[in-house]
């Protein structure tokens, strides 16, 4: 039935209609509230990148050198999100950051450290020196892999470095162990009630039929998972394997002539699909290229399972061509971010509404997600954009948290964050000039026009504080939607556009305020 709202506010559909040819973004438009019989604190905020990939809350940390390594992309994938570790390093650096997410504490470790009968506790030390292993109890194995017995942390001292590990390992008939077939689907819930039926034993070692090696569980891993999943209403993000997810940004390699170097792709992704790397990232600043879909065409080729994202684009065309190459999420955003001086320097780029609409249309033509990259300073942002959009990635927000790389630093009392685009002059020279169709190798710095800045942030605390502040506000949207969760944010959105009085009108305004925000 036509009311006098259905002419003033309008759904997504009508709405960019009579807006066509114009370019909004977020504070250009507010969103009109709707009956709800639905709780903020009710809702539910999960949704998915991929088919594979689910995540309880619509937010990923940007592919940026100042933004995601592995402290970040541990606290994004323990708070429902998930993390893009940057390229702006060596391969060996990055899979070394992936890894580190992938062996945080999960569930059972497939690849358990071991050792074998014949060495002595002075090896056995060694070994744990050499890799800075934090812990000192270790199967021990024979040379095909068989499991021969168990050594405790307790007898690895340098007291006993002359004895060799056969004569003091807990031989295999005393050891706890399970047989793989044994797990079933729950395979946390199966070990917690092992180890609570053997009080005093904390290691469970998983065996197959024929007494091969399959894997370890620790009583302090498997408590901790069964706390987090009694006790949080937010689930981490977690592979079949239980290991925190995370994913890592891949440049377009290319010869010097400019034609991709398969190859070099082709190594860099098999590395991190090898260390367990949830989804790929490529990455660019102009998505709509010919050398990215070429990539995402190579990888969907070559890497069948693995959940790709690729970008950037702005265009519904744009979308298309990167779902056809392959792509399981598309990334939207020419111009929206904090640091980026790609309009001003370029002159192009699309306002993030305007382009998160245009490319949602084909999104949902071509099944791909819609991430919305860039442009988001509070969490009224992230519900517009969610309106359109799968999930959205965060630069800015997140670069000043403890867990963003970098050092903290004191100016005038106050404390702050480097913060810088990966298409500034330094993050170039750093390795991420091919993002930006640069390269600094063989050309001249001059040459290269930067499009992004270097910046300060100032410190905001932990990844904790600040997704916990952004998802409560995107719960509190959904609430005025009457919304339970983001499909229905999407059915139930009604916009209109605010002018600049009404831009005024929506912060805090003619106070003096004596707390920041
Ligand atoms: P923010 O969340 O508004 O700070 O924007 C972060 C996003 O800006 C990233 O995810 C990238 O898509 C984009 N970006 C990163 N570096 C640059 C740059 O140097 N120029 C333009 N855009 C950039």
């Amino acid at each position: 039935m036509k009311t006098i709202d259905s002419d003033f506010y309008k759904n997504s559909d009508d709405f960019f209609a009579a807006n066509a040819g114009v370019g909004l973004t977020y504070d250009d438009v507010s969103l009109a509230t709707c009956f709800s019989d639905v709780l903020p604190r009710m809702t539910s905020l999960a949704t998915s990148i991929s088919d594979k990939i689910n995540l309880s809350i619509p937010i990923m940390s940007a592919d940026m050198d100042t933004v995601t390594e592995s402290s970040m992309a541990i606290a994004m994938a323990l708070h429902g999100g998930i993390g893009m570790i940057h390229y702006n390093m060596s391969f060996a650096d990055q899979i070394t950051e992936v890894c580190k997410v992938k062996t945080y504490i999960h569930g059972m470790n497939r690849h358990p450290a071991t050792i074998t009968a014949d060495l002595t506790i002075g090896d056995v030390i060694e070994i744990i020196d050499r890799n800075g292993y934090g812990f000192s109890s270790f199967p021990v194995i024979d040379k095909e892999g068989r499991l021969l017995g168990l050594v405790r942390g307790g007898v690895v001292k340098n007291r006993h470095a002359d004895r060799k590990v056969a004569d003091v390992m807990i031989p295999r008939d005393q050891v706890l162990t399970i047989n793989e077939k044994e797990l079933g689907n729950d395979p946390i819930a199966t070990a917690d009630r092992i180890f609570l039926d053997h009080i005093g034993t904390n290691k469970l070692l998983v065996v197959d039929d024929n007494n091969y090696l399959k894997g370890l569980f620790c009583l302090s891993d498997v408590e901790h998972i069964r706390d987090e999943i009694t006790t949080d209403a937010i689930r981490p993000s977690r592979d079949e394997s239980f290991r925190l997810r995370c994913g890592a940004s891949v440049a377009v390699p290319r010869y010097p002539d400019g034609k991709v170097n398969y190859d070099a792709l082709n190594e860099h992704v098999s590395n991190l699909v090898a260390a367990g790397v949830d989804a790929v990232i490529i990455s660019t600043a102009h998505g709509h290229s010919a050398g990215v879909g070429e990539c995402v065409r190579f990888v969907r080729q070559h890497f069948k399972e693995l959940t790709i994202i690729a970008g950037n684009v702005t265009s519904a065309e744009g979308v298309e061509f990167l779902a056809d190459a392959g792509a399981d999420s598309v990334k939207i955003g020419q111009g929206p971010g904090s640091i980026c001086s790609t309009r001003i320097v370029a002159g192009v780029g699309i306002p993030q509404l305007t382009a998160l609409y245009v490319s949602a249309q084909a999104g949902k033509a071509k099944g791909v997600r819609i991430i919305a990259d860039g442009g988001i300073t509070k969490s009224g942002d992230i519900v517009k954009a969610l309106t359109q959009a799968d999930c959205v990635m965060l630069g800015g927000m997140l670069a000043g948290c403890k867990e963003a790389p970098g050092k903290i630093m004191e100016i005038n009392g106050k404390l702050y964050k480097e913060y810088r685009g990966m298409g500034s002059m330094e993050a170039m020279r750093h390795g991420s000039a091919a993002r930006y169709g640069h390269d600094l190798r063989n050309s001249k710095v001059t040459k290269v026009a930067p499009e992004g800045v270097e910046a300060l942030k100032e410190v905001s605390g932990s990844v904790d504080q600040v997704l916990t502040t952004l998802a409560g506000g995107v719960q509190s949207g959904l609430g005025y939607l009457g919304a339970a969760d983001l499909p229905a944010l999407r059915k139930n959105a009604r916009f209109i556009r605010v002018t600049s009085a009404g831009q005024r009108e929506s912060a805090p305004h003619d106070i003096v305020e004596i707390k920041q925000k």
